[in-house]
């Protein structure tokens, strides 16, 4: 596994490397730390991608940069909505990195035959011959259409099937889901300013041997207004944190039963520092106290 040492060394490069090719970063030695799908030989990189604007707004530059940095950092998922699907699946194609990528790709077709024709249309963008992940927002529907999302995985069109959704008021429906053993992944939102997964929906996704991937560890961007102009607690240190961004997403991934964090971002300076939070050491109990309590002192 890649030192800290090291990842600031690649992060003092980075400007270097723009001209090498993704596939080739990928297959170097960097690698974030990654965490097992369970009841899968998978593992997800903990640090993702999420549903970027450049990546809908179909921006290729940056969106090349945006995945050059993640793959040659060991980055993994990629969240990728309506408008993202296709930036993101051209550029797996482009690059041939179908085995470095991980897509959690949200589909909306409304019955069997049109999540068929949708899906195969995406594999013809992307290039491969089965999804990763897919993956929808309407919980309800998925309790009522559980038989073709089976279907879907049974046709070898996905692996993986699950449900993302950003607010506490779904926990209910999808806890729901995870005892029937209808769901291989979660998408939920989890951080100190959003902590109520821990209660519940967290242990049963241990429980139930779900995959965990956490949206909204900045509250789509809140948090930073929140830590503007407040030097970083000095024992952030003690846990190799070395940025806001860090101290929200470090605080996420020190809960045991989370698989992946993803960190929207069209900024690749900032991409590199949010997949440095995978790396060196994690904040224990006593620091996540600590980390809460910072936090809930600056929300009031
Ligand atoms: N399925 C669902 O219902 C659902 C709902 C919400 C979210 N999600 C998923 O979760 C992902 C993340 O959640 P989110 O949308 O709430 O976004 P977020 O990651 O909580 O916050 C994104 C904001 O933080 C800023 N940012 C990111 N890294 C930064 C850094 N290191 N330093 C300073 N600013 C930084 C970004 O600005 P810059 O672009 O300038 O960096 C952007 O304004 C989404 O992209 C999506 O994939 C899914």
């Amino acid at each position: 596994m890649i030192d800290r040492r090291e990842f600031i060394q690649t992060v003092g490069s980075a400007a270097l490397l723009t001209a090498v090719p993704v596939t080739a970063q990928a297959n170097g030695r960097k690698a974030l730390p990654r965490r097992n799908i369970p009841n899968s030989d998978e593992t997800l990189a903990v640090v993702g991608l999420g549903n970027a604007k450049v990546f809908y707004d179909g921006d290729m530059v940056t969106s090349r940069e945006l995945i050059r940095v993640f793959l040659e950092h060991g980055g993994s998922y990629v969240d990728t909505g309506w408008g993202a699907r296709d930036t993101v699946g051209r550029i797996m194609r482009e690059n041939n990195a179908h085995d470095q990528l991980f897509l959690g790709t949200y589909v909306e077709g409304e019955d069997l035959p049109s999540m068929r024709a949708e899906i195969g249309r995406l594999l013809d963008v992307q290039g491969g011959d089965s999804l990763d992940l897919v993956q929808v927002m309407a919980v309800e529907d998925f309790d009522r259409r559980r038989d073709q999302f089976a279907a879907l995985k049974e046709e070898g069109l996905t692996r993986f099937v699950g449900v993302a959704r950003y607010n506490k008021e779904f926990y209910p429906p999808m806890m729901k889901l995870m005892g029937d053993g209808a769901l291989d992944f979660i998408q939920i939102n989890y951080s100190i300013m959003e902590p109520e997964a821990a209660a519940e929906i967290l242990p049963l996704a241990q429980e139930t041997n779900t995959a965990v991937i956490i949206n909204r560890p900045f509250i789509n961007g809140e948090y930073f207004g929140l830590v503007r102009g407040q030097d970083l607690p000095e024992w952030a240190a003690e846990f190799d944190c070395d940025s806001w961004a860090q101290f929200s997403l470090k605080y996420i991934l020190a809960h045991p039963t989370v698989n992946c964090v993803l960190t929207e971002t069209s900024n690749p300076d900032h991409a590199i520092d949010n997949l440095g939070a995978g790396y060196g050491r994690l904040p224990d109990d006593d620091h996540r106290k600590r980390m809460e309590t910072v936090i809930r002192a600056l929300m009031q």
